[in-house]
């Protein structure tokens, strides 16, 4: 493994590589473009370079001032247990310092948020668009 390399834009980013990831871990993926458009829209991205491969991603929604929620967090497979994630995250919260995090975990990635600090929220409801699916997968 190169020297990791820490993007904080979406400049030049393989939205079918981000797509093919969030499939590959077994996430919510959609067409490339709408990955896009989602991290475009986010308030902070950040994405992680192994030499050319893109090896893991995330973004956060904020207001900048107290409240942010983190999405689309992923390690290429093969790049998984070597602190990528950890710093994926720790690097996403360092963008609106002072707020309070929400996110939801993947199902069984629980211990992965709380050795970060995050802890179960006891009132925290969604409505989904595939409220069906969600409640299959462990969600609701
Ligand atoms: C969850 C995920 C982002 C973790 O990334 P990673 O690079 O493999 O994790 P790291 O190497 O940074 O691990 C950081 C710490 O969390 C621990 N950890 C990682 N995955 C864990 C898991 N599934 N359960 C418990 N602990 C876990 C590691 O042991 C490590 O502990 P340490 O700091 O005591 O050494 C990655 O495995 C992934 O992309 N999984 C599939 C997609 C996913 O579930 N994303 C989260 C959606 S909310």
């Amino acid at each position: 493994m190169e020297q990791l390399r820490i993007q904080h834009d979406t400049a030049g980013v393989d939205w079918k590589t981000v797509a093919d990831t969030l499939r590959d871990v077994r996430m919510g993926y959609y067409a490339p473009d709408k990955h896009n458009r989602a991290f475009d829209n986010s308030y902070a991205v950040i994405f992680v370079f192994d030499g050319a491969v893109m090896v893991g991603f995330g973004r956060i929604l904020s207001d900048g001032e107290y409240q942010s929620a983190i999405y689309d967090v992923a390690v290429n497979p093969d790049y998984q247990g070597r602190g990528i994630g950890k710093m994926i995250v720790c690097e996403l919260m360092n963008t609106t310092p002072g707020c309070n995090f929400i996110l939801y975990s993947s199902p069984g990635k629980e211990c992965f948020y709380e050795k970060l600090g995050f802890r179960k929220m006891k009132t925290g409801m969604a409505a989904y668009l595939s409220s069906e699916t969600m409640q299959k997968k462990g969600f609701t």
